[in-house]
């Protein structure tokens, strides 16, 4: 049974109240958002100012602390009243990445379009999509009445069993920053104020109310922190979401260096500080850094409102304080120009879809390919089983449940009582595989086994000329997997089938590796992720053959969890509210990095993925200018067909120290024949250490690699830097 918290469980649980379907008039992003959030706070009473500083969970939920929901206000994730007198408008919040989530129908039939997981965008490589995907749901969000997306979710994968890893970006903090930043500025572009989240370290679901994660504070900087920087740089997002775990010590919407240390005083962060939802313990944290108490409903009091009234009255907390958590509200409010009304506007689902569809396409890995892929036209009868490949697609639960256009196409319970019946329902997108292989494939016979009894499904296959095996691995907000085995027996039919038919093609529907048993038993193996409602299709245009498939893991897939600097997942099995602490001791070493420490090889290597033409990259040549480090090489496809490449510097020495990091990257979409120059320039803290304070570079060679993945590099190259210091 799945185990949420309380908080989690109340914060993704609501009772329908029905509502119209809304859009919006455009938006003006203020040329100084400073000056307009201080003139207005200037003019607020006291009464106003805390009236933004904390927020409620705008549902009914029997069994949650009554909360007066304003009449007229939308079911969703979060509401903040606005100030009409000074044109603030109130604060309406939903989740998130994936689409403008509908958890348990909390808008009785509300749909949106739901895009792959983020591990799929994450495995496209591509800034571009990841900003159209952020403005096609900042869309949607928009036309839908609400101002701020709860998005930009981007933990660094530290465990392979983290159930919330399918909603991130990836293990590498270069990848996950700049992908977050872009689909943060998509989703801004639309006048709807974006989150990142959620900060920080928040790398396991397992007692995620209670965690300890502890880091070497330099360590931390130089990875999880690092995506964070980047992707705040990149993305300017209005609200930084504070994390439920403790991070060394002190609870993370409570911590006082992460918050008002690195946040908001090493990095100026001017936006403002929101609490996860059941995340406040304590008023303290104001002084902290938080900024605004979300969900209030669900912490033991809010604690923003007369509790920190009766602080300031005490003199234990400045008004200017208040000022300045009003104002930073404000100011993202100006700066992203959040301040319109919702006005009805209809949304283009058709063309949103083909967003949903390009994603998923370009996410799409393929991990292994012994010439089964594309399917030959030859393959007259094709047998699909498994993985509801009738029905549609998995997807994640939890926060991030989407309600697809055209409804669930079916669920699966994963039981539990009350509000776990629904809460653990795996929820099947409706992008059947089975359909769109049978469309593309008119000439084909393309049958289906459930796979539920083996010996069938053997039996059929024994009969075809190509067995497609959809294997699915269900994966939720609070609740990590105890292992990576593919549950429900999966393992063992795909073993079964595999002795029954030469040409087996695994595609895996996962939210994070498995371990793949039967691998040298089967001729291809496909990882599509959770590929969202146009999921179906992608995966059907991939192994036709009419895509070339070009996504590239964003997480390294480990022989085993010996290979993770984790193999215990701590707390697993014990109850909510024990205490624990975790110490991530292989600091910012993290996932390819390693392995790359231990010498170890996986079973697929970060950046892995096949294509089916083939691509050739030129010698790279370096050129250091001050700080930074440009590459120069030139890709060509060097195949038949038409497809992207993803070449990938890696740094692989640094003043004489071996260590592995991806440097730069680049996407590259090649016809055949064709031969692009590209050109990567390095972030300079990728080459730098953090120490007392500052980004340091040890003067010295720096030695590169371009390759196909962290394990796949050609000849290294050198530069010579000097020391540096900032
Ligand atoms: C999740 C957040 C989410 C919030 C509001 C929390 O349980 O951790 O990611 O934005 O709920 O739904």
């Amino acid at each position: 049974m799945p185990k949420l918290s309380v908080a989690a469980l109340l914060a993704t649980t609501a009772l329908g109240l029905g509502a119209p379907v809304l859009a919006a008039t455009p938006a003006t992003p203020a040329k100084n958002p400073d000056a307009r959030a201080a003139a207005t706070e200037a003019r607020m009473t006291d009464d106003e100012r805390f009236s933004l500083l904390s927020g409620i969970m705008p549902v009914a939920f029997p069994g949650m602390a009554a909360v007066t929901i304003p009449p007229g206000v939308k079911p969703s994730a979060g509401y903040v009243p606005g100030v009409p007198r000074l044109g603030v408008p109130a604060l309406r919040e939903t989740d998130a990445s994936l689409g403008v989530s509908n958890v348990m129908q909390m808008r009785p039939g509300d749909v949106a379009t739901a895009l792959p997981s983020g591990l799929s965008l994450a495995a496209s490589f591509n800034p571009d999509l990841a900003y159209r995907g952020g403005a096609m749901v900042g869309g949607e969000a928009r036309a839908k009445g609400f101002n701020v997306l709860l998005a930009g979710g981007m933990n660094l994968t530290r465990d392979p069993r983290n159930g919330r890893n399918f909603e991130y970006l990836g293990e590498d903090p270069l990848l996950a920053g700049v992908l977050a930043g872009e689909s943060i500025r998509g989703v801004q572009s639309q006048g709807v104020i974006s989150t990142i989240k959620h900060f920080a370290l928040n790398a396991q679901e397992t007692l995620r109310m209670t965690v300890d994660a502890r880091i070497d504070p330099a360590a931390h900087r130089e990875s999880d922190l690092l995506a964070f920087e980047i992707g705040i740089e990149r993305g300017q997002p209005g609200s930084v979401m504070c994390a439920y775990n403790q991070v060394n010590g002190a609870y993370a919407c409570g911590n006082d260096p992460l918050l008002n240390g690195v946040l908001k005083g090493d990095w100026a962060y001017k936006g403002w500080v929101m609490s996860d939802w059941g995340a406040v313990h304590d008023v303290g944290y104001f002084a902290a850094g938080l900024d605004q108490q979300s969900g209030s409903q669900l912490d033991k009091a809010r604690f923003f409102d007369g509790p920190l009234k009766a602080e300031v009255a005490a003199g234990r907390v400045s008004k200017a304080r208040v000022s300045d958590a009003v104002r930073r509200v404000l100011r993202s409010i100006y700066a992203v120009g959040a301040d319109w009304e919702p006005v009805d506007t209809a949304i283009d689902y058709a063309a949103n879809g083909q967003v949903a569809r390009e994603a998923a396409t370009q996410g799409v890995v393929l991990l292994k390919n012994d010439g089964a892929l594309p399917l030959a036209a030859s393959a007259k009868s094709i047998l699909v089983v498994g993985g509801y490949a009738d029905a549609g697609v998995m997807s994640g639960g939890g926060s991030s449940q989407v309600s697809p256009v055209g409804g669930q196409a079916t669920y699966i319970p994963s039981g539990g009582p009350g509000f776990m019946e629904v809460l653990g329902r795996q929820v099947i997108v409706p992008s059947s595989p089975l359909r769109a292989l049978r469309k593309a494939l008119p000439d084909a016979k393309v049958s289906f086994d459930s796979g539920y009894a083996p010996e069938a499904a053997v039996l059929a296959a024994a009969k075809a000329d190509v067995v497609v095996v959809f294997a699915t691995q269900w994966q939720s907000e609070g609740v990590d997997s105890g292992s990576l085995t593919l549950a429900n027996g999966q393992d063992a039919l795909i073993a079964a089938v595999a002795k029954a038919n030469p040409n087996v093609v695994v595609v895996l529907e996962t939210g994070n590796p498995v371990a793949m048993p039967w691998l040298g038993e089967v001729k291809a193996v496909v990882e599509a992720w959770y590929p969202g409602q146009e999921g179906g299709a992608a995966i059907a245009d991939v192994l036709t053959g009419a895509v070339s498939p070009s996504g590239r893991l964003p997480m390294t897939f480990p022989k085993s969890l010996a290979q993770t600097p984790h193999p215990v997942l701590a707390g697993y099995g014990a109850p909510e509210g024990t205490a624990l602490a975790v110490d991530y001791k292989e600091g910012a070493e993290v996932g390819y990095r390693w392995l790359a420490a231990k010498g170890e090889t996986p079973l697929f290597a970060f950046g892995h993925g096949l294509s089916y033409t083939r691509f050739e990259h030129g010698a790279p040549a370096l050129a250091a200018s001050g700080k930074s480090v440009t590459a120069k090489f030139s890709v060509a496809n060097v195949g038949a067909r038409a497809g992207a490449d993803v070449p990938q510097l890696y740094l692989v020495s640094a003043a004489g120290k071996p260590l592995k990091r991806l440097a730069g990257f680049s996407r590259v979409d090649l016809k055949p024949g064709e031969t692009r120059e590209v050109s990567v320039t390095v972030d300079p803290r990728l080459l730098a250490n953090w120490r007392d304070d500052k980004w340091r570079i040890a003067g010295g060679a720096y030695r590169f690699a371009l390759g196909r993945s962290a394990e796949d590099l050609g000849a290294p190259v050198e530069v010579v830097l000097k020391a540096a210091a900032w």
